[in-house]
């Protein structure tokens, strides 16, 4: 049966010969062959059968390719200046990865102009997009200071407004002797400025970071802000991050690397997402975290690119599907909701992550005949247009639109 949904009046393209069009449309992964699509005031209007599809002003013919939903990368940290890709080959040559190189990025960010941030930013936001990430988080915490975590979130909210205020990342150098202070801090004068431009509330909740109380209490304050929780857990030892989270009633525990079964069991009896980043894994050669066991318990999972110059300088969310298949047992159905619907719902957005007549059109034309291709051919561009909110914004169309 095709869903159809009130079109009277508005721009229609129908997007028909899809070989496999993923649309999640029913809680899990779902897929269906041989269907067509249309979009009308930049929502997905019908899908269905190919042979039974309307009539709408312009028709694209996808040839059998795959169409899925639009990528939801729920964690990335694009606010920054500088790089760190020495630091990365001294890893690769076998120094561990320590929470201290944000402060090389911190330094660096403070003494960049506001222009150079916002380049940065919309240099990697286009990368984003052009993966096919339709939907994209961004975190502050290379600031440290009231006004450079404040101007960073403004210009955040420039491009995205899944905007997170990540004061809580590492105590800066000049607190260093007062770590209490710089609490203080994060919960009182840098909160009110920032509270205003953001919608999140983050704490690197690990040895190095912040305790377990001092996540708990930046969380309340941020709540208080009117703020919503998200944590950076369990990262790079077992930890009581996730816990944290749980308790906040955060919608997601990012990162899930080192967990004990309590863990697994307060992510699987609670409605928080485990938000997996695997490019982190990779970029500090750590193991990567078993998704498989997550999965079995009952636990939601979404994949995100924690795309950031220190950890994980990668923009790929194809590439992180690829990683969560191959090494963390994903089944290539679950890698692609993860990084679409389970996105979505580290977001708690109900509007994207999915194909269902209603939602936002944000979809991916890939240029291969199954999602099974993000995983099968890893490393190889096969995004070949990007749709937002209707529009096209990256790639080409396959055919030129034309009247029906
Ligand atoms: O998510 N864990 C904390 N923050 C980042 C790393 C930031 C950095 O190394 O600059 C992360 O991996
Ligand atoms: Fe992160």
């Amino acid at each position: 049966m095709g869903q159809a949904w009130g079109v009277a009046n508005l721009d229609s393209t129908l997007i028909t010969g899809i070989g496999e069009l993923v649309t999640n449309d029913d809680g899990g992964f779902a897929a269906r062959p041989d269907a067509a699509l249309v979009i009308a005031g930049g929502r997905v209007a019908w899908t269905g059968p190919a042979s039974w599809a309307p009539a709408a002003d312009a028709v694209v013919d996808a040839g059998g390719r795959a169409v899925l939903p639009g990528f939801v990368d729920s964690h990335a940290h694009l606010i920054f200046a500088g790089e760190r890709s020495a630091e990365f080959a001294a890893r690769m040559a076998g120094r561990p990865y320590r929470a201290g190189g944000i402060l090389v990025t911190v330094e660096a960010t403070r003494a960049a102009p506001d222009a150079v941030l916002r380049a940065n930013l919309r240099r990697l936001a286009v990368e984003m997009l052009g993966q096919g990430t339709t939907t994209f988080e961004c975190k502050s915490g290379y600031g440290l200071t009231v006004p450079d975590e404040a101007r960073g979130l403004a210009l955040a909210a420039e491009v995205t407004p899944e905007v997170t205020y990540l004061g809580a990342h590492v105590v800066p150098p000049e607190f260093a002797a007062d770590p209490a202070g710089y609490l203080d801090l994060v919960r009182g004068p840098m909160l009110a400025a920032c509270a205003p431009h953001a919608r999140w509330i983050d704490v690197f909740c690990e040895d190095g970071a912040f305790g377990a109380d001092e996540a708990a209490a930046v969380l309340a304050a941020g709540r208080a802000a009117g703020l919503a929780a998200r944590v950076h857990a369990n990262q790079l030892g077992p930890g009581p991050g996730v816990q944290v989270a749980a308790q906040a009633d955060a919608a997601s525990a990012d990162h899930c690397t080192f967990l004990t079964d309590a863990d697994v069991d307060a992510l699987a009896s609670t409605p928080v997402v485990a938000t997996l980043l695997p490019g982190a894994e990779f970029g500090c050669r750590q193991p990567f975290p078993d998704a498989r066991r997550l999965l079995d318990a009952g636990v939601t999972v979404a994949l995100a690119t924690d795309c950031n110059p220190g950890s994980s300088f990668t923009s790929s969310m194809p590439f992180c599907i690829a990683l969560a298949v191959r090494e963390m047992r994903m089944t290539t159905e679950e890698a692609v909701w993860a990084a679409t619907a389970g996105g979505a719902q580290a977001l708690r957005r109900d509007d994207i992550g999915h194909l269902g007549v209603g939602a936002r059109a944000d979809l991916i034309l890939l240029d291969a005949p199954s999602h099974a291709y993000l995983a099968y051919r890893p490393g190889v561009p096969l995004i070949s247009a990007v749709w937002q909110a209707g529009r096209l914004v990256a790639g080409s169309s396959p055919s030129p639109p034309s009247l029906p």
